[in-house]
């Protein structure tokens, strides 16, 4: 059992943080790596991309937004209740180097998977541009943590209500014009990926992608999180979740992503009745 340190409600109760003791994970994980959990016996299995972790204290982080049963059903945990199980770390770690210049930008619970990358960029020594944004003031998330990781960042909102009056796109594409930028690290809902994407191929430069498949096992064997890259199959769970955006066939994402909603809607209805 994983049991829950602290919890805290953000973006008017849509996406909840929640540290978790996991020592062993904690351990080993690094930015980019997710784990797999199940609330319970009887629980689906669900991907979540960690936050942070803190080897020393042995916790994760987890950000979740509430979006189905599974996590209506995690939002209702308190602190010391527990996880049943937490299979992790998974997936390939992001590759870190000194580049020069990134930027990384984040949408939605995004900004939670792009924060321990965006840290790690700066640390190695690289200038990280941080770009979050979202529909309103309200539902914008890790602010603080975003800046404090970032060489120099900025907010945007669609409604004005906080930093620049428009879409991260926009800011994104006044960098590109203005320095030369090495890499781009594009995390948040699908849509927004790809219009990352169709950005950064405009002024070729390489950008990476976080993609937050349906999920079963993990490991590889299931096939659930088969993605379409560069006309290949590939496994978000092995061979991700971090694939070169340019190559990701994104409306082929959104297809399987929206394959279960029958399914996910009768769950929900139960679960609220
Ligand atoms: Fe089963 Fe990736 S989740 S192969």
């Amino acid at each position: 059992m994983f049991k829950i340190l602290s919890r805290r409600e953000m973006a008017q109760g849509t996406v909840v943080e929640n540290v978790i003791e996991a020592p062993q994970i904690a351990k080993k994980a690094k930015p980019g790596q997710f784990v797999i959990l199940r609330v319970n016996e009887t629980g689906e299995r669900i991907p979540l991309t960690m936050a942070n972790t803190d080897p020393e204290r042995g916790t994760i982080t987890l950000i979740y937004q509430i979006v189905g049963k599974t996590t209506s059903l995690m939002k209702t945990l308190q602190v010391g209740d527990a996880l049943m199980d937490i299979a992790g770390p998974l997936g390939k770690p992001t590759h870190i180097d000194n580049i020069g210049t990134v930027v990384c930008i984040g949408g939605g619970t995004g900004v939670a998977v792009l924060h321990p990358i965006t840290r790690g960029f700066k640390e190695m020594g690289n200038k990280v541009i941080g770009i979050i944004g979202a529909r309103n003031k309200e539902l914008l998330i890790m602010e603080d943590e975003m800046k404090a990781a970032s060489t120099e960042f900025e907010v945007c909102t669609d409604d004005g209500s906080c930093g620049y009056h428009g879409f991260g796109t926009d800011l994104l594409k006044k960098r590109l014009e203005s320095e030369k930028v090495d890499l781009v690290v594009g995390i948040g809902p699908v849509p927004m990926m790809k219009f990352v994407c169709s950005v950064t191929k405009q002024y070729d430069v390489p950008t990476l992608v976080s993609l937050n498949a349906i999920m079963v096992d993990g490991t590889g064997m299931c096939g659930c999180c088969r993605v379409s890259v560069g006309g290949d199959t590939k496994f978000a769970c092995v061979d991700g979740p971090e694939f070169d955006g340019h190559k990701v066939d994104f409306d082929g994402l959104s297809q399987r992503l929206a394959g279960y909603m029958a399914e996910e809607k009768v769950s929900m209805d139960r679960f609220t009745a």
